[in-house]
Formats: C-alpha cells, structure tokens, sequence
C-alpha cells in the first residue's frame, strides 16, 4: 500500500533558483537562506520518498488568461522546465509516475473534486526551485514527481478549506493505491508578498509565524481564513499560502514539526520552510457514493 509519510512547505521565489545556477548560494545575502535548508537536505537524503506529489502554482507559463484551472493534477511521464524568459533553467526534466497520478485523479474524481487532468506540460519555478532548495543540483531528480497546480494568479482562487479537504481526498487516494510507495506531500509558495503596486515589498513575520505555529499540532484553524485576509495581511501574493493547506489537510489529524526556517527578506518575500510528519494521520472519509468507488471502476475496465 502507498503511504504518506511526510510533508514539505517551502518559499519558491525564483531569484533562489538563479543563485543556485549562478553559483551564488554562498554569498552572503543568500547564505542563511541556503542554510534553513541544509538540515532538509540530509533528512531527504535520509527519507527518499519514491514519490512527491508537489502542489504549486504556474505563473502564467503553462497556463494563461485562455485556461486557468482551479486545480490540475499531472497524469504525464515527463514534464520540461519551463522557459520563463530567460530560456529554460539548466535543470534536469521531471519524472513524473502516470499510474499513481492517474490513479489520484481518479480517486479525487470519484470524491467529488473535478480536477482537470494534464498530460503534457512545462513547469515553471514554482515546482522547480522547491526541488533545487531540497535536492541542490543532482543530474537528475533522485524521485518522481507528480506535479499538482492551483489556480493562486487570477481571482477567484479556490479558498483554504476546499484546499484541505482536497489534501484529505489525496491522502485517500494514495492509502488506496496497491503498489507500496513512500510518498511525500510538499506544499509550496508563499509566505507574505506584494511584488506590485503601493504596498510592494509588505512583510508580515508576525502573521506567517502564526501561520507557521498553526501548521503543527491539531489546530485546524487555517482552513476558515478568508482570502480578505491573505490579501490584507500577506499581500497580494500572500494568497500562494493556500497551496500549504493542500498539504497540511494530506498529513491528517495531527502533525509534528520535525524542522522550520524562516527568513527575511529574499528578493520583495518572506521565505519559509516546514518539514512534518503526520502523527496521527487519520482523514475523514470519502463522500463518494456506493458504487464509484475505485475497485467498482476496476470491474468496469
Ligand atoms: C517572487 C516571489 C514569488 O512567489 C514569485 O512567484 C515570483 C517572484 C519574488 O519575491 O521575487
Ligand atoms: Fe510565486
């Protein structure tokens, strides 16, 4: 049987991704950056998973004002780094696992989330920077990858409790996948940002600390705030948060924090970072109806 046994949260701001490429994670504006995720970096090492399922936001590199999926699952064998103008990153490509990918789109189908399935498609900072500030710069990435987007770019983007319930149906549908797989659930974006406009550069460390605080233990407090207040309190790109409560929502009922960074400033953002584990993992059950499940579609094929 698959399971979940770990979730990340990271920052993904792109100007990590060019230090990194450049050779620059040493310097000393991106120094303790870097070294938030150094003990990261030997846990992983430690606890490879054989699958990540990623959940991230494009920015407008694979998807544009002619298609925005709320939420879009990766079903495709490979996925390219996109170019996002400056010519792709010299990254290797992403190996994704299209049985279990399908299979979550499935399971999620049948539970009611109408995700839209994507078989080709290029991946922007967003996935990539995550898996550089992890892995560094591998030849190739040491596990497969199945990338998962959320609509965070253009309103209305989904709200943080339909975030965590969509981490409790992915939780569902990796425990119900047969193969025995270590699969880990990372979450990225944010914290606080405004890239434009009056209030660029707004910083909250007091607020992305409680978010930060409320990621650990029972609380399930996250999932009821409203966008308003993203937008209020984290700018207007603060909103990427909700990518962390897919996440949080996979890992069940309570969660410890085996590891935590969090920094200012890198480039106009707030950077942080979350290793967890679940310890007590239990999810609710599914809503499907008698009938859709996964085994009565098995019978069908
Ligand atoms: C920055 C942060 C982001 O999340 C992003 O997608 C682009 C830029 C930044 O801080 O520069
Ligand atoms: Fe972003």
């Amino acid at each position: 049987m698959a399971r979940i046994t770990a979730g990340v949260a990271t920052s993904h701001v792109p100007l990590l991704g060019v230090a990194a490429d450049q050779g620059k994670a040493g310097d000393e504006y991106f120094a303790p950056i870097f070294a938030g995720y150094e003990w990261s970096r030997e846990w992983i090492a430690r606890n490879l998973p054989d699958v990540i399922v990623l959940v991230y936001n494009d920015h407008a590199s694979a998807f544009d004002m002619k298609i925005i999926p709320t939420f879009a699952i990766g079903c495709g064998e490979s996925y390219a780094p996109a170019d996002e103008g400056w010519g792709p990153r010299e990254v290797p490509d992403v190996e994704g696992h299209p049985d279990l990918a399908w299979h979550i789109a499935q399971s999620l189908i049948l539970d009611e989330f109408d995700m839209t399935i994507i078989n080709e498609m290029d991946v922007d900072h967003g996935l990539t920077v995550p898996l550089t500030m992890m892995f560094g710069a591998p030849d190739k990435w040491p596990c497969k990858v199945i990338p998962l987007a959320v609509n965070v770019v253009t309103y209305p983007p989904p709200s943080g409790n339909r975030c965590w319930a969509l981490g409790e149906a992915i939780a569902r549908a990796v425990d119900s996948f047969a193969e025995d797989l270590d699969v880990q659930i990372w979450g990225t974006g944010g914290m606080s940002h405004q890239l434009q406009g009056p209030r660029a550069g707004l910083i909250n460390r007091e607020w992305d600390n409680m978010f930060l605080d409320k990621l650990c233990g029972t609380s399930d407090d996250l999932r009821h705030i409203p966008h308003i207040e993203y937008l209020r309190e984290t700018g207007s790109e603060g909103i990427e948060m909700v990518m962390w409560l897919i996440m949080r929502g996979a890992l069940g009922r309570e969660t410890r924090a085996l590891h935590r960074h969090y920094h200012v400033p890198c480039s106009n953002t707030a950077i942080g970072h979350l290793v967890l584990e679940p310890v007590d993992g239990t999810v609710p059950p599914s809503p499907r109806i008698e009938g859709n499940s996964p085994a009565a579609q098995a019978m069908i094929e």
